[in-house]
């Protein structure tokens, strides 16, 4: 599904007034504006509740347009950009004078991505530049993979929605530090072996809290309290789902492969698959959200890929482990 020539057309005028578009992307929909406007920007603070030390991805359509927004645009930035490019990488790079410093949290680093969706496309073809592009949700909470979620967070006079149908991955895009070894600070679909393939060189996967806690400085928005749902949220295992359903009754279980039916408990099926679990997740948490049950209990997955520790990522900060 992708938006008609009129909304987006609407959108552009909006951006161009400094106001603020929701758009769809391949991961989750994303909260737009003018990423050169610094009003526009503070705005997208304001309305989301961000906390202002958060920096934004900047949204591109193509790397002729990321290049301007940087001091340099190095030959690994390229090699990533034509490997992932239109797709869910953000590229860390020193910034150029011309983006605001409010789109960085004041920092030196902008974060760069050309998101795969053709309605994002044509909204940053049509506005003729570079978009921040936040989630599209209040600050803290579950990222939205619909239009409709993301006029569940805000009104209609602050943010103007284009529909693109449901997101198709789900999660977040990666998003990677380049200079000295490469480091992943945000995991996501793609990953550090893949990133380092394409650059030949070895990436440093994702580490919650690097060694010398560099990682949590760089990537501010990697605090632990995000993508979190209204009722609390409970990570299971097959020992603890029978007292955990016991106890916290009525609750809401997103299951993979314990579907039973349980008194109290309402079952909400998530695939097996890495890549259709992680498309499902944040529709499902946001389900299980408006059930108001008194817990929502997530069924650990099973798997061990790329994938699903990206996915492990989301849920360790979404919920906690009962039990443990
Ligand atoms: O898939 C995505 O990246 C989505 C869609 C809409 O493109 N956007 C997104 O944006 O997830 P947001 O703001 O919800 O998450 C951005 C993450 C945060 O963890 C933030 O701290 C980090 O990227 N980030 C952005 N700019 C950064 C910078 N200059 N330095 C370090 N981390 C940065
Ligand atoms: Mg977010």
């Amino acid at each position: 599904m992708i938006a008609g020539p009129e909304d987006i057309a609407e959108a552009v005028d909006r951006l161009k007034r400094g106001q603020l578009v929701a758009f769809p992307t391949e991961t989750v929909y994303g909260l737009g504006a003018d990423a050169l406007n610094a009003q526009a920007v503070r705005r997208v603070f304001e309305v989301k509740g961000r906390p202002a030390n958060n920096p934004l991805i900047v949204h591109v359509s193509d790397p002729d347009m990321a290049r301007p927004l940087v001091v340099n645009w190095p030959r690994q930035a390229e090699d990533l950009a034509r490997a992932f490019w239109p797709g869910p990488l953000s590229i860390l790079l020193p910034k150029a004078a011309r983006v605001p410093s409010e789109v960085t949290a004041g920092g030196p680093e902008v974060a760069l991505r050309c998101p795969d969706h053709p309605t994002a496309l044509a909204l940053i073809e049509a506005f003729g530049g570079p978009l921040v592009g936040p989630s599209a949700n209040l600050s803290g909470h579950v990222s939205p993979t619909t239009a409709s979620h993301v006029r569940e967070s805000f009104s209609a006079e602050d943010v103007f929605v284009l529909d693109g149908g449901a997101c198709t991955r789900g999660i977040e895009s990666t998003v990677v530090a380049l200079g000295g070894t490469p480091r992943v600070l945000r995991p996501g679909i793609i990953s550090a072996g893949q990133i380092g393939e394409v650059l030949g060189c070895d990436v440093a996967p994702y580490a919650p809290v690097a060694p010398d806690g560099e990682a949590f400085a760089r990537a501010p928005g990697q605090q632990t309290t995000h993508y979190a749902p209204r009722c609390p949220a409970w990570i299971v295992t097959p020992e603890t789902i029978e007292p955990a359903a016991r106890e916290l009754s009525p609750a809401v279980l997103l299951a993979i492969l314990d579907t039973r039916e349980r008194p109290g408990v309402k079952v909400i099926r998530l695939p097996g698959e890495d890549l259709t679990y992680a498309a499902g997740l944040y529709r499902a948490l946001r389900e299980a959200d408006a059930m108001s049950p008194r817990a929502i209990l997530i069924e650990a997955p099973p798997g061990d890929t790329d994938i699903w520790r990206a996915i492990w990522d989301r849920l360790t900060r979404a919920a906690r482990r009962f039990g443990g």
